[in-house]
């Protein structure tokens, strides 16, 4: 098993390589720079910041987007980059980030990643420092609360001044705080879950996906009940560097292939679960 540990700023980074299959445009793949500071260059002249490879930013985990299994990193936003990484004829490799790198861009920036890939809703603060693809999955916000709490909405969780608590830096938390609540912020989704298991908080707001896969898991269900969906209309995107049109073109065209012949909606029932119903 690859596991690398090394450090970039004074944080943890875990490097992990997925399995992609090379795709025959491999052959196409150049492994000399161009005018481009990038060190590579992949199919169509995209430039990638490693030769070789399409190195993602993520934060894990974020179940059911990207998580470790079997000291692999897997997941629901893996899969979609493999799919471009297999068109650019590279290899993706999964860099494990803090997630406020993901609002500032700055691993894309320094040449740390060629993309972000976290789950990460496209928002307009966020579009001021990278670029974003196309959607490729709406979200909303959920939350979860102890099952014996008495609590099931926002409202109450106000009105009964229990705890909240949601991930650092995350839409969850912007809404909470829109909402009139100061969160108690926590430094990944794990630790968000972790907080409410331990009695930190009594409730959190969380990505609508990640609450469905976390109640998958029986001694979670047990013990916590989905109290709300809120409706947010959020959309993920992958981001890229401000300005990287062609990779953020590849990344396009790799979703809407994906969309058109069916690998999206297989990728989605396999990671996510069956597909929303009246989808269009
Ligand atoms: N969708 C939310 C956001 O963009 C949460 C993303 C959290 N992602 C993660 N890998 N922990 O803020």
């Amino acid at each position: 098993m690859e596991f690398t540990v090394f450090r970039v700023l004074g944080q943890r980074f875990r490097l992990r390589t997925t399995v992609t299959a090379l795709a025959a445009g491999a052959l196409l793949t150049a492994g000399c720079s161009s005018s481009d500071e990038s060190p590579g260059e992949a199919a169509g002249g995209v430039p990638v910041v490693e030769v070789g490879k399409l190195t993602t930013c993520t934060h894990l985990p974020y179940p059911p987007f990207q998580f470790e299994r079997d000291g692999k990193v897997v997941g629901f936003d893996v899969a979609l980059i493999d799919l471009v990484a297999k068109k650019l004829g590279v290899e993706q490799k999964v860099l494990d980030t803090p997630f406020e790198n993901f609002k500032t861009g700055a691993f894309l920036n320094s040449g740390e990643c060629d993309l972000a890939a976290a789950g990460m809703t496209i928002t307009d603060e966020r579009k001021k420092n990278v670029d974003f693809s196309v959607p490729y999955f709406d979200a909303t916000q959920a939350l979860l609360v102890g099952g014996k709490s008495g609590v099931r909405t926002l409202a109450e969780v106000k009105e009964r001044k229990k705890k909240l608590g949601a991930q650092a830096g995350t839409t969850g938390e912007s809404y909470a705080k829109g909402q009139g609540f100061d969160p108690v912020a926590f430094e990944s989704s794990d630790a968000v879950l972790n907080g409410l298991r331990t009695g930190q908080v009594d409730a959190v707001v969380t990505d609508y996906p990640v609450v469905q896969e976390w109640l998958k898991d029986k001694a979670v269900a047990d013990a916590f009940v989905l109290g709300q969906n809120i409706d947010t209309g959020e959309q993920y995107g992958i981001s890229v560097k401000k300005g990287n049109d062609k990779l953020r073109a590849a990344v396009d065209r790799a979703i809407m292939d994906a969309r058109a012949d069916g690998t999206y909606d297989k990728l989605y029932e396999q990671w996510i679960g069956p597909l929303p119903q009246g989808r269009s």
